[in-house]
């Protein structure tokens, strides 16, 4: 890819969503090429996910990442993220994050006041949208081993087009990742 600099991929320019995210795997691919460290991979991967909402405008105020807690079984433990402070861990089956991981399956909130048992982090969070990490070994065998949590200022932030490719992107955070 010649002389870039590492900042440069944060630079986003499309006004159109699916653009965007999908430059969002693009780089992904490119950052990760010869790195499995998944706090490495997770932390840049939050940070462009970060700037491709900011770039289109979303008021998403928090995107990251809860894994599994290796210390505690049955329960998340936050990771590489962008945004405000959040709450450290969550049990698997509690809140959105713990229900996409306990269901494997993405969670698209558009009012989290709706959404029994959500666990609100900030005040302020109106929507949100919650992707299981799901690995696979050699043998097929599949294991949940965190969620991508976004949160947004504005009610029914998120639509099918975000849960699409944010899965996409998810996809391959799980299988370039040693967990
Ligand atoms: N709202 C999430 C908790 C994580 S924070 O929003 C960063 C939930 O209900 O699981």
């Amino acid at each position: 890819m010649g002389e870039i600099h590492h900042a440069e991929y944060a630079n986003f320019s499309s006004s159109d969503k699916r653009e965007a995210l999908e430059q969002v795997l693009q780089s992904y691919d490119a950052l990760v090429e010869g790195q499995t460290n998944w706090v490495c991979n997770l932390s840049n991967a939050s940070s462009l996910i970060w700037h491709a909402y900011q770039s289109l405008n979303v008021p998403v105020n928090w995107a990251g990442f809860y894994v599994l807690n290796p210390e505690v079984p049955g329960e998340l433990i936050l990771g590489p993220f962008q945004g405000k402070v959040a709450c450290q861990t969550i049990k698997i089956g509690h809140g959105v994050c713990g229900t996409a991981v306990s269901q494997s399956e993405t969670q698209v909130v558009p009012d989290v006041n709706k959404f029994p048992g959500h666990i609100a982090c900030d005040g302020e969070t109106q929507s949100e949208i919650v992707v299981p990490i799901i690995s696979s070994n050699s043998s097929g065998e599949k294991t949940v081993q965190g969620v991508l949590d976004i949160d947004c200022l504005a009610l029914q932030g998120f639509d099918s087009i975000d849960q699409e490719i944010l899965e996409k992107i998810v996809n391959r955070i799980a299988q370039t990742c040693k967990w």
